[in-house]
């Protein structure tokens, strides 16, 4: 396989499970990076903000759409130092108001995609995709970016056959 970067964004804390609120030390998102990783063996590179989103979870649905309204870019801890090694880029995301999170568009936007694959998968709880997708595309348009796998996030611990068909595509 081609040399690939998992790059996903991630939070732990409370969020909704199917009608009712759970706390969790690790995100949907961050499990289902994970089990990609273990399939496919690629780097993982978790997109963390300066500033996390609040554990609490409708403070972090407060400031995510602050930021989606203001079309903010917030800072990042760190990002990787090179892109160049790796021909395809798997990123994952939750769906937050209908797109990804815009820590991730801080993070497309610090890189020049050219040429590069890439394969969005993003965890929500029943909006699919949404306009996910289209926006990785104009932020990146000289790539080639995918249409991706939408997987539900309350039931990501049992993601793995859909991982698997996947990346038999
Ligand atoms: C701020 C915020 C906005 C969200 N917006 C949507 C949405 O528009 N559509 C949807 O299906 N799920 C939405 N969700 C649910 C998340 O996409 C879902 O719980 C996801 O699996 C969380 O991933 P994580 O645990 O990796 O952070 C939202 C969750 C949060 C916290």
């Amino acid at each position: 396989m081609a040399k690939s970067l998992i790059a996903f964004f991630s939070r732990a804390g409370e969020n909704y499970f199917g009608g009712q609120f759970r706390f969790v030390d690790i995100g949907n998102t961050k499990i289902a990076a994970e089990k990609l990783q273990a399939l496919t063996g690629a780097d993982l590179f978790e997109i963390q903000m300066e500033t996390p989103y609040s554990d609490n979870y409708k403070e972090c649905v407060k400031e995510a759409k602050r930021h989606f309204d203001e079309n903010a870019r917030p800072g990042l801890v760190s990002f990787p130092d090179s892109i160049d090694e790796y021909e395809q880029i798997f990123l994952g995301y939750p769906n937050y108001c209908g797109t990804i999170p815009m820590p991730v568009f801080t993070f497309l936007e610090h890189f020049d995609f050219t040429g590069k694959k890439i394969l969005p998968f993003c965890t929500n709880e029943g909006s699919g995709m949404a306009r996910s997708v289209g926006d990785i595309r104009k932020l990146c348009p000289t790539a080639d970016v995918k249409d991706g796998l939408s997987l539900k996030g309350s039931t990501v611990d049992s993601c793995d056959e859909d991982l698997k068909n996947w990346l038999s595509l």
